[in-house]
């Protein structure tokens, strides 16, 4: 019976063939342990010298890392693994035999295994990574499909900036000038007046000059947008799809949190509610802190979110900063206009900001000063403002990084491991 190593629990006791890599191997005169790995898990073969010819067993014995094969042979139970299971190898036909294969189980640095990305994916801990991202992505369609929200696609080639033009890419669309989008969210707002409730998934772009653990220059970003929902109710969504999230995580990746040694206790207590504090109280707290020099109206950096971070044990919201420091969409808090009603959302542990929103201003003459004030002029942003001219209502939404999203849930240290191939500041290679 051909099958793969995800599929084993059901064979127990029975012979099965599989395709495979050699990930690794262990051997004595007279048996040998081959860690094998094809995509779908890993799981230990053990070959007996008096089980198999001597020519599967000269095989097993010289067989070099990263070599193919198909494998046969019986599935057993076995408790001392964490997969739970191996199997008693009968025969091994080679498929292609790998030579030198550059990553070794010695230690290699950074930059030599991002050079070899194409291969490094292979890894069991960079597998367990990609194994995490895959299950917030399933559990992003679920939570967004289960409560009927609407997916929809905004245009990665655009005219118009959503978070300011300092970080955009620019390009030439034909006799126009083009950039990738940097955030989908002004046509999700269209969508949602089409819609209700939408979400988008795709990749983003900044041109950002930042060399830090948190920055990709393309990122894939989830963009949810309400009709008819303010900012608290916003805030209440965040939450609940957060916490699905971890949740989804935590029941469906045991074997790779196991891999990767991450604490599950800190992410076991990641349910709604999540705390908020105010931007003002959060400033106080960081001076509170030892960051005496820092003022109101200054946004925080990494180590000032670092800190607020630690005086929670579940992702905190930050709401309402200053107008000054935030996007020109966002609708002023009624009370005070100094501040706009919007949160981000830090993830414990130090993983910082994951999630930006806010509600959007509704209001057409509002809109129409913020474009003097922002010098947002020309056809690329005319569509935008009609928004509110015909039919407008409250409405709001926000971003979530993926990839912020995946170090922290996966216990990932940089950014750079949490995407298969990473565009970094000075990489484009593999
Ligand atoms: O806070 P940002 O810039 O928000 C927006 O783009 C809004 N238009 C979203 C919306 O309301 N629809 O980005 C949202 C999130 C951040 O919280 C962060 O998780 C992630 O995107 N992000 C990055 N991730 C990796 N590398 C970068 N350079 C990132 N910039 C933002
Ligand atoms: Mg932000």
């Amino acid at each position: 019976m051909k099958t793969t190593i995800s599929q084993v629990p059901k064979y127990t006791d029975q012979q099965v063939r599989i395709g495979a890599w050699l990930d690794n191997k262990r051997s004595s005169g007279k048996i040998a342990f081959l860690q094998l790995r094809d995509g779908t898990g890993f799981i230990q073969g053990v070959v007996v010298k008096n089980d198999v010819t001597e020519e599967v067993f000269q095989l097993a014995n010289n067989i070099t890392q990263e070599s193919s094969m198909y494998i046969t042979g019986t599935i057993t139970e076995d408790s001392r693994s964490p997969f739970g299971y191996e199997m008693h190898v009968s025969d091994i036909e080679l498929i292609q035999e790998a030579v030198d294969y550059p990553i070794t189980p010695k230690e290699h640095g950074t930059e030599f295994l991002m050079d070899h990305r194409h291969l490094w994916l292979r890894s069991k801990r960079q597998h367990a990574v990609m194994k995490v991202r895959n299950e917030i992505i399933r559990a992003t369609y679920q939570f967004f499909n289960d409560n009927d929200y609407v997916k929809v696609d905004p245009p990665i080639l655009t005219g118009s900036s959503a978070e300011g033009t300092t970080e955009l890419f620019h390009t030439k669309y034909f006799d126009e000038d083009a950039y990738l989008s940097q955030s989908g969210q002004l046509y999700m707002e269209a969508a949602a007046m089409a819609f209700g409730k939408v979400f988008s998934f795709g990749p983003t772009f900044r041109a950002e000059k930042s060399k830090t653990r948190r920055h990709l220059i393309e990122f894939w970003m989830i963009e949810p947008e309400m009709a008819f929902v303010d900012h608290d109710e916003s805030l209440e969504i965040q939450e609940q799809y957060v916490s699905f999230v971890v949740q989804s995580v935590l029941e469906n990746c045991k074997l790779e949190l196991q891999t990767l040694d991450r604490d599950i206790s800190k992410l076991a207590n990641v349910k709604a509610p999540f705390p908020r504090i105010s931007y003002d109280d959060a400033i106080e707290l960081v001076k509170e802190k030892g960051f005496d020099d820092i003022e109101w109206g200054e946004d925080f950096g990494a180590p000032h979110e670092t800190a607020i971070a630690e005086s929670y044990d579940k992702p905190v919201f930050i709401t309402n900063y200053p107008t000054e420091i935030k996007a020109f969409y966002m609708k002023p808090d009624p009370e005070r206009s100094d501040v706009v009603l919007c949160a981000d959302l830090i993830a414990p542990e130090g993983y910082g900001e994951i999630v930006g929103g806010s509600q959007r201003i509704d209001d057409l003459e509002l809109m129409k000063q913020r474009y003097e004030e922002h010098d947002l002029t020309g056809p690329a942003y005319e569509w935008y403002l009609e928004l509110r001219q015909y039919g407008s209502v409250p409405h709001s939404g926000f971003g979530l990084g993926l990839e912020r999203t995946v170090a922290w849930i996966a216990g990932v240290e940089h950014v750079r491991e949490t995407i298969p191939f990473p565009r970094l500041l000075n990489r484009l290679y593999p």
